[in-house]
């Protein structure tokens, strides 16, 4: 009994020291803009459990496209619950084949292998890179800013789930940072080494211009 008493104050002192929040949720006001902190917080009196569940990860995200990927997102913009609270996930479902490319988020993320496999990898500042195929049930960190991709080397869809230390981690795509924007070819070249045929070609795909 007095051990469990020392473990709850415990327990509150840590809550109260790292706790800085002022508000026990802030289920986010999409029609008002967002800010470093996120968006601004519905009146609490308005809000009801519905506003705290969501559906959208119980269906694939559209997955024809070249990476034959498709995403589903429980960011603060689909899922306003998870604003200002520092977490979102997102369901990504991956044809056999199929591919996700090289990007970075903000953020940490972890990983969770709910179907089939992927090989998944990230590399590091150092260049060095860390990867190996993820079965059913595994979980694979991810640290924050490194790159990383998956890729669905098996013989059935691959289905995972990632979480996020952050209501909207952003995604920053390596191939759609050059060629789905006007960055000019020439100027592309020069910061990528990459062939000049090469950068039309993923412009093309990517509907880039210049
Ligand atoms: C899926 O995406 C493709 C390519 O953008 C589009 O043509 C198709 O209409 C989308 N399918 C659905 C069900 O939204
Ligand atoms: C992908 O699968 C093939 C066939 O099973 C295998 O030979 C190859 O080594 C795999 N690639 C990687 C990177 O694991």
């Amino acid at each position: 009994m007095e051990l469990q008493k020392n473990f709850f104050f415990v327990f509150l002192f840590i809550s109260l020291t790292y706790s800085t929040s002022v508000v026990d949720f802030c289920v986010a006001d999409l029609k008002l803009p967002s800010g470093p902190a996120g968006y601004p917080c519905r009146n609490p009196a308005d809000l009801t459990v519905d506003d705290f569940t969501f559906s959208g990860l119980a269906t694939p995200g559209n997955g024809s496209n070249i990476f034959k990927l498709g995403i589903s997102e429980a960011f603060d913009v689909t899922f306003p619950a998870v604003n200002g609270l520092g977490i979102s996930v997102l369901r990504a479902d991956l044809g056999v084949g199929g591919v996700v490319p090289l990007h970075s988020h903000r953020v940490t993320e972890l990983i969770y292998m709910v179907e089939g496999s992927m090989i998944t990898g990230f590399i590091n500042t150092d260049n060095k890179p860390y990867f190996k195929t993820l079965n059913k049930g595994d979980i694979m960190i991810i640290p924050q800013g490194s790159y990383h991709f998956s890729v669905n080397n098996g013989t059935t869809p691959a289905v995972a789930t990632a979480t996020f230390n952050s209501a909207n981690p952003g995604i920053h795509i390596a191939t759609l940072s050059i060629a789905a924007n006007n960055l000019p070819t020439d100027l592309i070249q020069k910061i990528t080494l990459l062939d000049t045929n090469q950068i039309h070609e993923l412009k093309k795909i990517f509907g880039g211009t210049n």
